[in-house]
């Protein structure tokens, strides 16, 4: 059975990590980008999601996000995020990389979390840099910095605009270093986040797709788990969990 084959795959692992995409909290009541009744299906990316749609127009921007920073910061972690954070603290995940926003993942207790694409808890001067974090949207929009006057914007990556750093080098550490990853929930369609499953295929690794549906990244899986990301998750953990107590 398909199922026992990744759970093997995952036991037997030396260095496994898993790569994460909006998928992954669906079932938190967060919508994802692509599909259905993605936000890229009723909103436009260039008219929200980059610096100069920031610099055209802060307000219509920040009522965006503070819809969705409303979503998020009333979401909370799945069963697919608690079983990474499972997985992890059993010793078998090393890291998540993912390209969410949300935070759910160190919400449900994940502690090496590879935040590719920022975070929406926290807000950046667009000025001074300033960053702080947050715990409820800005009551007022634009909010201002504190230290500068300059206008705040949400400190996530825009299109057009380069990944953090030290988040794309940790994450690339942790590609070359995996045997195996776990991809959960992405369309596999933005790069340079993409890269990170075809880097462990590259270096001789397994990789595992769980999604809903067939993805950019289906013809580089090993294995092709079709569900839902919290009842899949929740299943391979259970089975993991029991393979390791009969070992
Ligand atoms: P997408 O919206 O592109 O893809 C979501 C994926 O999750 C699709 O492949 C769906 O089939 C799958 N999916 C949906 N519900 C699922 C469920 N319950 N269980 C499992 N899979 C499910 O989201 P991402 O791949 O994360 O970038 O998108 C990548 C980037 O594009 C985002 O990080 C964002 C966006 O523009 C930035 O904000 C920079």
């Amino acid at each position: 059975m398909l199922l026992d084959d990744v759970v093997e795959a995952i036991v037997s692992s030396r260095f496994l990590i898993a790569f994460t995409g909006a998928g992954v909290s669906v079932e938190s009541g967060i919508p994802s980008f692509r599909g259905r009744n993605g936000l890229w299906r009723r909103f436009k990316p260039e008219e929200l999601a980059t610096p100069k749609a920031f610099r055209r127009n802060p307000l219509l921007i920040w009522e965006w996000y503070r819809w969705r920073m409303e979503i998020v910061f009333n979401a909370k972690p799945n069963p697919a995020h608690k079983a990474l954070a499972r997985l992890e603290s059993m010793g078998l995940l090393k890291c998540v990389i993912t390209q969410n926003v949300d935070g759910l993942h160190r919400l449900a207790g994940s502690k090496c979390v590879v935040e590719l694409h920022g975070s929406i808890r926290r807000i950046r001067c667009i000025g001074c840099g300033y960053r702080v974090e947050i715990d409820s949207p800005p009551r007022e929009v634009p909010p201002k910095c504190p230290l500068c006057s300059s206008l705040m914007r949400p400190d996530v990556v825009w299109f057009g605009e380069p990944l953090p750093e030290d988040e794309w080098s940790r994450a690339l550490d942790y590609a070359c270093r995996a045997d195996t990853v776990l991809v959960i929930g992405t369309s596999g369609v933005v790069y340079p986040a993409a890269y990170i499953p075809y880097i462990v295929k590259e270096h001789g690794g397994v990789v595992i797709e769980v999604n809903i549906g067939d993805t950019m990244l289906t013809p580089i899986a090993d294995y092709r788990v079709r569900g839902r990301a919290g009842e899949v998750m929740d299943e391979i953990l259970k089975k993991v969990m029991e393979k390791l107590k009969s070992s």
